[in-house]
């Protein structure tokens, strides 16, 4: 621990244990680019990020399972508010030079996304809650055509299923966000350090966590112009 001129250090410092957080990215000698700093710090930050919305994510799992609907909620407005800032992270990516990115990727050796382990940990968790969502359904013996039609008398298991769509959508677009640096940084035709072409990853970022939640959507579309040009409704 880096100790001050009287031979101590704050509270601060030992709290946070700032001295061995911030000797985690490598020193000045040990970098191979100026810029494996802007690379190093995104790609630890984003892990702690994840390890926060999957700490989050575990709660809104538990609270699915246990029938408590508004604190599962609560915690995904919070994994939401994460995931958004997750994706901001990424903007400081697009200052490393292409060139400078192709120095820093020999370091990672066969290292590669795949490997995260916050994002492995985030998307299992998300298949879980998807899983005790439907479960939870059952137990109250309701559909989503019902709760998306009746939302205000449904008001819970409507913020819930909208709650999961939050998630879904984000997971989307931090795949977006992340295919595009990836592009800026090593080409749209190119082939990522696992063997991945990146055209995989666009296809990846298509891919949605509770694909019943987008087709009621779809149904409810395909029911309204009949619906509503036989009865029209008065607003709710
Ligand atoms: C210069 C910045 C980055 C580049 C060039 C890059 C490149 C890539 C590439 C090429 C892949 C496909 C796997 C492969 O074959 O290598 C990939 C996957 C992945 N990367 Fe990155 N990446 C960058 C930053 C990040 C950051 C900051 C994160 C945050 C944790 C991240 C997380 C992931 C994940 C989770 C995957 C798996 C793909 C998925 O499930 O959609 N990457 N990345």
């Amino acid at each position: 621990m880096s100790v001050r001129r009287d031979g101590t250090s704050t509270a601060y410092e030992r709290y946070l244990r700032t001295d061995e957080l911030l000797s985690l990215q490598r020193d000045t000698e040990g970098r191979v680019d100026p810029d494996e700093m802007i690379f190093i710090v995104v790609q630890q930050s984003s892990e702690l990020w994840l390890k926060l919305i999957a700490y989050e994510m575990e709660s809104a799992v538990s609270a699915t399972r246990s029938d408590a609907v508004l604190s599962a909620v609560r915690h995904l407005r919070r994994v939401h508010s994460y995931l958004v800032n997750l994706m901001g992270q990424l903007d400081a990516l697009d200052h490393i030079p292409p060139w400078s990115y192709q120095r820093i990727r020999t370091q990672l050796e066969d290292g590669s996304g795949f490997s995260s382990p916050g994002w492995s940990n985030t998307r299992r968790l998300a298949r879980s809650l998807g899983e005790e969502f439907t479960a939870f359904m059952a137990r109250r013996a309701v559909g989503l055509h019902e709760v998306y039609t009746r939302h205000t008398e449904f008001e819970d298991l409507y913020q819930l299923a909208e709650s999961l769509v939050d998630v879904d959508s984000d997971c989307m677009l931090w795949r977006t966000r992340h295919l595009k640096v990836v592009e800026r940084m090593v080409g749209v035709d190119a082939v990522g350090v696992a063997g991945t072409p990146i055209h995989v990853l666009a296809k990846l970022s298509t891919e949605r966590l509770y694909p019943e939640l987008w087709r009621i959507r779809s149904q409810l579309t395909s029911e309204a112009s009949e619906y509503f040009a036989t009865a029209p409704t008065p607003a709710p």
